[in-house]
């Protein structure tokens, strides 16, 4: 069983802590079950962990015997939290985090992961792994039972010749791949050109909407199109793929183009993306949460799409948060273009954490609106 002592200790800060929100889950504890003997004797270097929530599979699998593991998370804030983990528990310094590619799985024998929210960002893990790690790998792959399909075993069908599901568990299940095929190319990052728009769109695996650009940014771009004449300064505020800040930047020759988001693939994608069409040098692309390393006060338009589904709480949070980063990285009377989709609420938090809103375009599924900070 894993180690209870161990796990117990874990917390998900800096992300929300709540008492019904957990560290720690039952895919984790399943995943470090059924990858126990494997761990013990799969020697150092040869445990990798990806998409680790808040640090579990990888602190539990270095107490399972694991040496140097190497590791890969897309988000942001569960690197934070599995380095506040680490140090908690007295295990700094246990594990590497690396980018998804060759030198993360390159002779790997145990490959931890949890199951990506899309088929693509499981389609680039399983190139990943097939292409580089040792022939005797296994990948586990686990999730909950709801959310798991038979694509996904189709899609690591692609790249290992042996795929099976184990028995769920508390409603969690591990795919497990064996049997690495040969010469499995890797396809990302993927490219489409869209000639309406003039730009070419580059996408890893666990970007938001891959190549294609969303009916919500499209109508930001078309509502912006002469907005903001005097803007020296741009933000594409969780800018996915880059849409937004490389349309920008084709289109404004002087505008100084910046664009974060928390996703390591959402970064990696937005600068190919750039540089597809020729703007990487006036792109500058950072992984931070909301902004982070933007200076207060810097910034003269922002432009967002922000996440959205809808019911949950803590996810309408997860737009506040980036409407509060607009709000503080805007010089006062600088403005934040919005697109969210009709049914969300956001009028009154984009009032109260940007300042006075009024909407630029408004169509049958989307509204356009821009926020001047005070
Ligand atoms: C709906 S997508 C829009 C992506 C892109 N701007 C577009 O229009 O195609 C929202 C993006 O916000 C990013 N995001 C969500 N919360 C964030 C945060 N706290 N900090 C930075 N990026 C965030 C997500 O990773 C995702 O790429």
């Amino acid at each position: 069983m894993a180690d209870l002592g161990l796990l117990d200790q874990l917390r998900r800060e800096p992300d929300v802590e709540a008492p019904d929100l957990v560290a720690v889950d039952a895919t984790d504890r399943l995943l470090l079950d059924e990858a126990a003997g494997l761990l013990t004797t799969a020697g150092p270097g040869a445990v990798v962990v990806v998409d680790d929530s808040y640090g579990a599979l990888t602190l539990g699998a270095v107490t399972a015997g694991a040496r140097d593991v190497r590791v890969h998370q897309d988000l942001l804030v569960g690197e934070l939290a599995l380095a506040r983990n680490a140090g908690r528990t007295g295990l700094t310094g246990t594990y590497r985090s690396l980018p998804l590619g060759p030198r993360l799985a390159d002779g790997a024998r145990v490959v931890l992961a949890k199951a990506p929210k899309s088929l693509d960002a499981l389609r680039e893990l399983t190139e990943v792994v097939a292409a580089s790690a040792a022939r005797d790998v296994t990948l586990l792959v686990g999730g909950r039972v709801k959310h798991m399909t038979h694509a996904m075993n189709d899609v690591l069908g692609s790249g290992f010749t042996d795929v099976h599901a184990t028995l769920a568990r508390q409603k969690s299940r591990v795919l497990v791949a064996r049997g690495p095929r040969p010469g499995v190319p890797s396809s990302f990052p993927r490219r489409q050109e869209h000639p309406d728009l003039g730009l070419t769109v580059c996408a890893h695996g666990a970007a938001f909407a891959g190549t294609r650009v969303d009916a919500g940014t499209r109508a930001l771009l078309a509502a912006l199109a002469e907005g903001a004449p005097d803007a020296r300064t741009a933000l594409d505020l969780g800018c996915g793929t880059g849409v937004l800040a490389t349309a920008l930047a084709l289109a404004r020759p002087g505008l100084t183009v910046l664009a974060g988001d928390q996703s390591a693939a959402a970064v990696a994608s937005a600068e190919a993306t750039a540089a597809a069409n020729g703007v990487g040098d006036r792109v500058r692309v950072t992984r931070d949460d909301a902004a982070s390393t933007v200076a207060d006060a810097s910034v003269d338009l922002v432009v967002c799409n922000p996440p959205f589904h809808l019911g949950a709480a803590v996810v309408t949070g997860a737009a506040d948060r980036l409407f509060a980063a607009a709000g503080r990285v805007l010089r006062p009377g600088g403005q934040l273009w919005c697109v969210y989709n009709n049914r969300l609420p956001h009028r009154a938090a984009l009032r109260r954490l940007v300042g006075p809103t009024r909407v630029a375009a408004s169509g049958r599924r989307f509204t356009v609106t821009i926020s001047t900070r005070r």
